[in-house]
């Protein structure tokens, strides 16, 4: 079976980037005053801008072309028909039957899987109500003010980045706490902030085993049960999220304070389920509904816009074009709001889990690049950290820049409102990126500097900017439950058609599981006090140099 490679797209991609590999971006600018509008999809308060990108007509033709030859539209149907895409798990993916705000039937095996998906809204609804509204209290009859989700990866994640990103929304009266990693300052410095009679525990784990998961769990329980003494007080302070009733019940917590999800639902693709209870809580089952709708919105858009007027095939196909025709294997994503510090983070899970792999569905290594390293951090702060590098680094980083045209706050005046000054930088950063600095321009600016003809000669190189340094902006009206659901199912929607252009399985993640089997070895081992030799020398030598100084 040929591998994408050798389509007829992607030797003409090929022989097209050998053509266009040295145009700069300011000639196609200054030959074509309607390139912005050429490229750039608005789909209601989005705008997309992607023409600060090393494209022409004839770049995104080819790669639609790409897209059709890797049969994404028929890939996209069996996603949302809930065939078993993930086959090495024998699973389908259906994250967006979690936000089917149509209510259409979903079949799955021949089962409409939407009545077990409301049921468990339904059930979300009323327990975030009780909590916020106090009915659900504490053993001893106190309001709960703290929740902390014990969880990690896609049962951390996700609700964290969105609790944080929307906090402007969160009720006062409930801090919500994300306790995820097994070093045990993450849930000792938790505890310390929380008070065993008004505190919710809530243990998200898809398949209830996880070890740092668990762990945190059993510390938390033994913790609250110091305190509170009685057994009888953990139906007060524990709810599961799990697909695993059985270990659910093991731990101590009874179906009914257990709210299930399904295998059909990847970690990384949660938040929208029952993983998302503490959005939930924190900012009420209506603004929750209101994440879903917004994801709800992309998924209609992924599957109805035509490919050149998609916005999650468009982001996917111009990191296809710096991946796998310029050779760029990073990719930053730089937020510039405050309650996106969280989403580069959340998204290298998504992206580099999901496209991490060097595999095809045919299970063949890949004789190409697949999954970018995602990376990043809001702006402005990484003006002051990182862009060194990508103006002037030997590294291209091509550059999703994001944010919403209006803050929640309203704060400076006479030219001084932040927000302003935000944007104006966020604006200025893509631009500059784009047309970098001649040397003449830098000569001259430092001739109207005044400075010697010598002084003048050294600076200059150093203050040339190459530019050509491609980015997208994605701007929309306010970062709201709406508009953060619909930009994380842009994201979702972008990985998934770039792993079908890669033709790997974006829904499992078995690279994660040979790290773990190792730390099963090595920890009876840490724990053993004869001298360990059963590694290599360096494993040996950590292992026993720790025992040592432990
Ligand atoms: O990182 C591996 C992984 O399996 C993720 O895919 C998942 O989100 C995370 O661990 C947590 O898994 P669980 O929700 O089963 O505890």
């Amino acid at each position: 079976m040929s591998t994408i490679n050798k389509s007829s797209s992607w030797k003409a991609l090929n022989n097209h980037f050998e053509k266009i590999k040295l145009t700069h971006m300011r000639d196609l600018f200054d030959n074509d005053g309607d390139r912005f509008n050429k490229y750039h999809i608005q789909y209601e308060d989005f705008l997309v801008d992607f023409s600060k990108n090393r494209i022409t007509d004839e770049t995104l033709d080819l790669l639609v072309s790409l897209a059709k030859e890797a049969k994404l539209e028929d890939w996209r149907d069996r996603l949302f028909s809930g065939e078993k895409i993930n086959f090495t798990e024998n699973r389908s993916a259906l994250h967006i039957a979690l936000r089917n705000r149509s209510n259409k039937p979903i079949l799955l095996d021949g089962k409409d899987i939407m009545p077990n998906v409301n049921k468990v809204l339904a059930q979300m609804k009323s327990f975030s109500n009780d909590v916020r509204s106090g009915k659900a209290q504490g053993y001893t009859g106190k309001k709960i003010k703290s929740v902390v989700n014990i969880g990690i990866g896609g049962s951390d994640l996700g609700p964290a980045m969105v609790c944080d990103a929307l906090k402007s929304y969160g009720t006062k009266d409930i801090i919500p706490h994300f306790v995820s990693n097994i070093d045990g300052a993450d849930i000792a410095q938790t505890l310390e902030l929380c008070d065993p009679e008004t505190t919710l525990f809530i243990i998200a784990s898809k398949t209830f085993t996880t070890q740092e998961t668990m762990t945190n769990a059993y510390s938390a329980r033994s913790w609250l049960l110091k305190y509170l003494k009685n057994q009888e007080s953990i139906k007060n302070h524990f709810v599961a999220i799990s697909t695993n009733e059985a270990a659910v019940e093991k731990f101590g917590i009874s179906k009914d304070n257990m709210f299930e999800f399904w295998d059909w639902v990847g970690g990384r693709y949660s938040l929208w389920s029952a993983i998302g209870l503490s959005i939930a809580i924190f900012i009420g089952m209506e603004k929750f509904e209101q994440l879903l709708d917004g994801a709800h919105d992309i998924d209609n858009h992924f599957k109805d816009a035509p490919l050149h007027e998609n916005i999650p095939v468009m982001l996917a196909l111009i990191g296809v074009w710096y991946i796998n025709f310029f050779k760029l294997n990073t990719h930053a994503v730089l937020p510039y709001d405050q309650g996106l510090s969280l989403f580069p983070s959340y998204l290298q899970q998504a992206d580099m889990e999901s496209n991490g792999k060097f595999i095809d569905r045919n299970g063949e290594k890949i004789q190409y690049h697949s999954g970018p390293i995602l990376w990043g951090e809001s702006g402005t702060n990484g003006q002051h950290a990182f862009y060194q590098l990508i103006h002037q680094g030997t590294e291209v980083i091509p550059s999703d820049f994001i944010m919403p045209i209006h803050s929640h706050y309203s704060i400076g005046n006479n030219g001084n409102e932040h927000h302003k000054i935000l944007i104006a930088n966020f604006i200025a950063q893509t631009q500059s990126l784009m047309m970098g600095k001649t040397d003449k321009e830098a000569r001259a600016e430092l001739k109207n500097q005044g400075l010697d003809e010598n002084i003048i000669k050294t600076l200059t190189p150093h203050k040339t900017f190459e530019g050509n340094r491609p980015s997208t902006s994605i701007l929309f009206d306010k970062l709201t439950p709406k508009s953060l659901g619909r930009l994380i199912a842009i994201y979702e929607h972008k990985i998934f058609t770039q792993g079908v252009i890669w033709n790997i399985n974006s829904f499992d993640q078995w690279g994660v599981e040979y790290g773990k089997q190792i730390a099963k070895l090595v920890l009876p081992k840490l724990i053993d006090p004869n001298e360990t030799s059963g590694f290599d020398s360096s494993t040996n030598n950590l292992i026993n140099y720790t025992k040592k100084n432990i």
